[in-house]
């Protein structure tokens, strides 16, 4: 059964994945790159946080705990390199350093579940690469290291004070030297394929070249995922080419193998791994995230299955998806909501509880503006053009009464949101519905008539029984996949 993830990858690998089962490993963590990643939404110019690629010593201190008392032996491979980077960085780049410590602990973990014959492939970039190769020379050993593939690409902008910077770097370690591999190839170049050629029976024939293509070197040649009209286009910030997953898995696992992906981002790993026959394993700390990599899977490989309607794909799906972590019961929610370790899962209940009815989570930086999310609804302005109206929505997880949804009305008031959504963890008392049931309907210029304020509990949410409400999903949807990839987006030299 393959499994997905939705936590820290730490606390996932520490305990839940055993030592030595898992056959090839692919990871794309956040790059240090000290942005802050948003999703763009199909349709509207709303803007969800994704996942934050900023990094602070604020968790240092627990785990220097961790790495070098609590379970000092564990951890004792990457002990001298962190003393190093402790010498060389934490004055200077602190945040490169709480970078490579969250790095060097994840490794160490990978490490342990990968098989002696698996392997691992980590995708970086050239500002922290060779910090990163070090970290891995110390655990996985020097001898291990078998390739730095980089992946070129052209789109993007480029700077006039140095190269244009495109590309990518792969680290690609062994457990040991008894490593699974399989030779990929490349279609031959439209030059080579013209020196020469003949072509018998839809074969290519000529001394020297092989019928399988060219071998595959260190250094790809694919685009990414940036144009707007791209199929595979799921809109996810760092979302990777299916192509470039196609060929890690290929090379580095068989049909039936186990892949994991630790920090899946909308899923292309477990997506290509899927299509390719293999078992997986997903994680990822964003409920977003899970959110997607679910809607992708049930696009991609269940959604128009001949006679599988939507219910029944959703129950074979959950037949063959074991999702760990999304709240399935109010207990679940109510742990979600006083989970405070660390500030990565900060306000995941939040941001659960308004995936799950379609707005989009707002990361308010300072004081409390009294809202967590919002939703558009469509209007009609004086010029009788459509435009979008910003709709709150709030959540709540403790006590409540009707003081709650008068404050939340006056703070739609100020913002001008003529309805909203107040969601609630704990059960609704009489005034507040009362409240909610004599205020005004609001009715749009197309004839739409909201209530003032939706009332849904997370009770609702679980059981999937949601009132009327105006919201119009809009994240995109993944296509149908095919039997087989296509490679169209391979350029050849
Ligand atoms: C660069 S993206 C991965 C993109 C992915 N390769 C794809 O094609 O969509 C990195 C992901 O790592 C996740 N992440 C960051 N820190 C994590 C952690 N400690 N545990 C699990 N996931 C994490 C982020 O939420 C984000 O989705």
């Amino acid at each position: 059964m393959n499994e997905l993830f939705y936590g820290d990858n730490l606390d996932i690998l520490r305990d839940h994945i055993d030592d030595k089962c898992v056959d090839m490993i692919y990871i794309d963590p956040p790059f240090n790159s000290k942005k802050d990643y948003n999703i763009i939404y199909d349709g509207a110019s709303a803007q969800a946080e994704v996942f934050k690629d900023t990094w602070s010593l604020s968790g240092w201190q627990m785990e220097k705990k961790m790495i070098f008392f609590d379970d000092a032996q564990r951890y004792q491979k990457i002990h001298n390199i962190i003393s190093v980077f402790e010498k060389l960085l934490i004055n200077t780049s602190p945040s490169l350093f709480a970078y490579l410590v969250h790095m060097s602990i994840r490794i160490v973990e990978l490490h342990r579940v990968l098989k002696p014959t698996g392997t691992l492939f980590l995708h970086c970039d050239p500002t922290a690469s060779h910090y990163l190769k070090i970290i891995l020379d110390e655990v996985f050993g020097r001898n291990n290291f078998l390739n730095e593939i980089v992946w070129c690409y052209t789109s993007g902008g480029v700077s006039s004070r140095y190269f244009g910077r495109k590309h990518d770097v792969i680290l690609f370690y062994a457990k040991s030297n008894k490593y699974k591999f399989n030779t990929q190839y490349r279609e031959y170049s439209k030059k080579t394929k013209q020196r020469g050629l003949t072509k018998v029976k839809g074969k290519y024939f000529a001394s020297g070249l092989r019928e399988e293509g060219a071998v595959l070197q260190d250094w790809w040649t694919i685009q990414p995922v940036l144009s707007p009209t791209a199929k595979e286009r799921l809109h996810y910030p760092t979302q990777k080419p299916e192509m470039l997953l196609e060929q890690i898995i290929r090379a580095g696992s068989n049909e039936n193998d186990v892949v994991l992906d630790a920090f899946c981002g909308c899923g292309t790993t477990v997506a290509v791994a899927q299509q390719l026959k293999r078992k997986w394993i997903g994680i990822d700390i964003t409920f977003l995230s899970i959110d997607l990599i679910r809607q992708r899977l049930l696009d991609s490989f269940y959604r128009d299955i001949q006679g599988l309607n939507e219910k029944k794909a959703k129950s074979q799906f959950d037949k063959d998806v074991k999702i760990f972590g999304i709240p399935r019961d109010i207990e679940g929610a109510r742990q979600l909501a006083t989970k405070t370790k660390g500030d990565r899962i900060r306000k995941e209940f939040e941001k659960w509880a308004i995936f799950s009815i379609g707005g989009v989570f707002t990361e308010k930086k300072g004081a409390d503006q009294g809202f967590d999310g919002y939703f558009y609804l469509q209007d009609l302005n004086k010029k009788k053009n459509l435009y979008n109206i910003k709709c709150l929505i709030q959540v709540k997880s403790g006590k409540v009464g009707v003081k709650d949804i008068r404050d939340f009305s006056h703070v739609m008031d100020r913002e001008q949101s003529p309805t909203g959504v107040f969601i609630t963890l704990e059960p609704p008392t009489g005034p507040m519905m009362k409240e909610v049931a004599r205020m005004k309907p609001f009715t749009t210029s197309l004839g739409k008539v909201c209530d003032r304020i939706y009332l849904v509990t997370i009770q609702d949410i679980i059981d999937g029984v949601l009132p009327q409400l105006p919201i119009q999903r809009i994240t995109k949807r993944a296509q149908r996949v095919l039997p087989k990839v296509e490679q169209n987006n391979i350029f050849n030299p």
